[in-house]
């Protein structure tokens, strides 16, 4: 079974990196898939959030790490993936988790969305959070994976 975990990684987190490892190991193959949005403003271009992403996992035989842009739904036919799988950490990921799940199931019946909780230590982690936090000159060791801490650091730094 193909899975795809689709997000903005911008940048990566170890709640990100959490759901990889848990998902990868229930399936044959999942895709990163990293979104690419014209109308959405991100702090890492895409070509840095892809990168992030691989110096985090190194070679991984069963995850693949790719750009997508336009509907998740078109993305996941092309690709021939049968699920998305979302990470969920607290009701109030919820409401919005549901709609886009509901919407992507109009636009391509076929296609299931899986949610996993993600573990506890995790559950109040974002990436805005970390952005937060690095901009403002926080620590941002534990948060997102150590050997990307530093390159994160130092881009937002004073930003
Ligand atoms: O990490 P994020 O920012 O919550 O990830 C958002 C993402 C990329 C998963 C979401 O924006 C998405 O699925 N975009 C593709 C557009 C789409 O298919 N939207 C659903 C129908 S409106």
């Amino acid at each position: 079974m193909v899975l795809i975990y689709p997000g903005s990684f911008d940048p990566i987190t170890n709640g990100h990196l959490d759901i990889i490892e848990r998902a990868s190991a229930i399936c044959d193959k999942l895709i990163v898939a990293v979104g690419n949005n014209e109308r959405k403003k991100y702090e890492f271009s895409t070509s840095e959030r892809i990168k992030l992403i691989r110096l985090t996992l190194g070679d991984r035989d069963n995850i693949e790490v790719t750009e997508f842009s336009g509907l998740l739904a078109d993305f996941a036919r092309k690709t021939g993936a049968k699920a998305v799988i979302k990470g969920l950490r607290a009701v109030s990921d919820f409401e919005y988790e549901f709609q886009m799940a509901l919407l992507n199931k109009s636009l391509e019946p076929s296609l299931e969305t899986l949610f996993m909780m993600t573990s506890v230590n995790y559950s109040y982690l974002s990436s805005s959070a970390v952005k937060e936090i690095a901009r403002n000159g926080g620590n941002i060791e534990g948060l997102v994976p150590d050997c990307i801490k530093d390159i994160v650091a130092a881009k937002l730094a004073h930003r």
